[in-house]
């Protein structure tokens, strides 16, 4: 298990954004929904009332990708409000490009990494949490690398509202069953609903939101036969 000691450096109040990369700059050209970096955590707290300017659910998805949920959902759902949030430059800039024709424009987007929810969100500001096909850095010496882990379990039980419901699914096993060790093992504040390893063949009520929307990193694995990991955890 994965000790405080070994976190990235992105998880701390110290931390500050550095980079040299041109779609930074490009990604201005829709900074009507785009946020870079630090921008986004003057909104912390004030997401609804001062972002949306509205009262309504609030979603937040890390590691958007190439947006397949992101878009199917918010577009699914014009009546909430969702964030996503993926940290690498040229998807990011290409996702915008398909966000800025969407029909309802109840979403932001924040190039921004995952580390930062602490301070991207205050206590009890959101109602669901989608964590899809993570990057499993699958070798030993780089799951310090991995993003769920103690320090980031115990802000997402913080800014997460009571009866909060976190979605979380994956191709690889042995993230998953880090992650489900983690919840089983640790003192945190969320109760397993429920978990699959076969995702598509089981047929639990809980997991249906996650049977209906597939990704495109799911698409992949579900070519290959693969087997999908899914959990649903809900905060107390
Ligand atoms: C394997 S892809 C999955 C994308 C999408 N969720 C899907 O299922 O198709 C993982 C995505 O997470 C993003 N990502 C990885 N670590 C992140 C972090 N710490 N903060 C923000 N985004 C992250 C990557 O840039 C990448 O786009």
């Amino acid at each position: 298990m994965l000790k405080n000691n070994h976190q990235d450096k992105s998880f701390s109040k110290e931390f500050s954004y550095t980079h040299d990369n041109p779609y930074h700059d490009r990604l201005n050209a829709f900074n009507n929904f785009v946020l870079r970096d630090s921008e986004p955590e003057v909104y912390r707290g004030k997401w609804n009332k001062d972002c949306f300017k509205r009262d309504a659910k609030l979603n937040v998805e890390v590691g958007t990708g190439y947006g397949h949920f992101m878009i199917e959902y918010s577009q699914d759902h014009p009546e909430e409000n969702f964030i996503g949030i993926d940290y690498r430059f040229k998807r990011s800039f290409n996702l915008a490009k398909k966000l800025n024709n969407l029909q309802h424009k109840n979403f932001r987007y924040l190039r921004a990494k995952g580390e930062r929810i602490e301070f991207l969100f205050e206590e009890n500001e959101i109602d669901h949490f989608y964590y899809f096909f993570p990057d499993p850095w699958p070798k030993t010496r780089h799951h310090k690398k991995r993003l769920f882990q103690k320090k980031f379990i115990d802000s997402l039980g913080v800014i997460m509202k009571t009866d909060g419901v976190v979605y979380i699914k994956t191709d690889h096993e042995g993230y998953f069953e880090s992650m489900l060790n983690l919840i089983k093992n640790e003192k945190h504040n969320f109760e397993l609903v429920s978990f699959s390893t076969d995702l598509h063949n089981d047929e639990s009520e809980s997991l249906s939101i996650l049977r209906k929307y597939i990704t495109k990193f799911e698409k992949i694995f579900l070519k290959k036969n693969k087997n999908i990991n899914a959990m649903v955890l809900r905060c107390k």
